[in-house]
């Protein structure tokens, strides 16, 4: 059974989260109707949320799409277990299907990351309204993202220190490697104390609509060093229930999203940091994030 340890891991984490699970909880009560609303649970994993749907809300129906063939046998299991019979399971990628025989009036998709749309909830939610019936409730239903820069270098010192003291310890020469770490981003627990004053949100898509692209620049605060960008969301899931990655919030299984800079960037007062994210989530491998930051010095730009 050792095939089901990595995805069990995952699901694991997930139920441990009561903000996360209590979020989608208080989302569902408002919108699902007892013995009436159809929810489609799109990345359904252990069954959870659907549980929640049919056995503590009493909706009329689930229907559970997961790719995952283990995470798929799990959930009926639970569901044959916990006697909850009004769901309807589909172990296949929810976007693969080209007409969708059920339409729910609510669809759901618990498929965010720490880099809000690393595990491609924009195509998952974008091809989800296929599933959705007139004046149907997508949740999430807004997504916004978040940026500070980061004036401690102690995330850096997590993530590029392992190198360092073992090239420190055996005499070796691991720069090359450390240099790629650099690059790679992060979930990492980020306090508030370590982040420059200056927050922006540079991202809002509203899965009701077509996503627009939106980028946004970033201001350090006076005299620091920035090592990098601290990335956070809050997802309003329906009117009045937000959830939220934000290091000056309850702390999540997501942790924070954290992209480090190499070379960091010695500021004096008179300079303006720009950064810029592009994520790609279309591919089927995953999500490809890049990140670039401008420096202006009295006027001068440097990447
Ligand atoms: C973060 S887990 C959430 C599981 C569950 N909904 C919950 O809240 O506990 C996301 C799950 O969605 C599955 N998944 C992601 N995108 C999917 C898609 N478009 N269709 C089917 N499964 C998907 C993954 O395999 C994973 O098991």
């Amino acid at each position: 059974m050792s095939w089901l340890i990595k995805p069990l891991e995952i699901h694991r984490k997930l139920i441990g989260d009561h903000i996360r699970n209590d979020a989608f909880f208080s989302a569902m009560k408002k919108v699902v109707k007892p013995k009436t609303t159809t929810v489609i649970d799109l990345g359904s994993g252990s069954g959870f949320l659907s549980f929640l749907a049919t056995k503590s809300l009493d909706a009329k129906r689930c229907v559970l799409y997961e790719s995952d063939p283990a995470a798929m046998s799990l959930s009926k299991e639970l569901a044959h277990n916990n006697k909850i019979t009004n769901l309807i399971f589909r172990n296949q990628d929810s976007r693969e299907v080209k007409k969708s025989p059920h339409k729910g009036e609510v669809v759901i998709s618990e498929t965010l990351g720490t880099y809000a749309l690393e595990e491609n909830i924009l195509e998952t939610l974008r091809h989800g309204r296929e599933f959705l019936t007139p004046d149907g409730i997508i949740i999430p239903g807004i997504l916004r993202q978040y940026v500070a820069p980061v004036i401690s270098s102690e995330p850096n010192d997590t993530v590029v220190g392992p190198w360092s003291s073992a090239a420190t310890r055996y005499d070796l020469n691991l720069t090359a490697a450390s240099k790629r770490s650099a690059s790679n981003m992060y979930s990492l627990k980020i306090k508030p104390e370590q982040l420059g004053g200056d927050r922006r949100m540079f991202d809002e898509i509203d899965f009701n609509r077509d996503p627009v692209e939106q980028l946004k620049s970033v201001r350090k605060s006076p005299e620091c060093t920035v090592y990098g960008f601290c990335v956070w969301w809050d997802a309003e899931l329906v009117k009045g229930v937000t959830l939220s990655t934000s290091p000056y919030s309850e702390m999540t299984h997501w942790e924070q999203c954290y992209l480090p800079l190499h070379p960091t960037l010695k500021c004096d007062g008179e300079d303006v940091v720009s950064l810029t994210i592009e994520s790609d989530s279309s591919n089927n491998e995953g999500c490809l994030v890049d990140w670039t930051t401008t420096q202006k010095k009295n006027g001068r730009e440097d990447s």
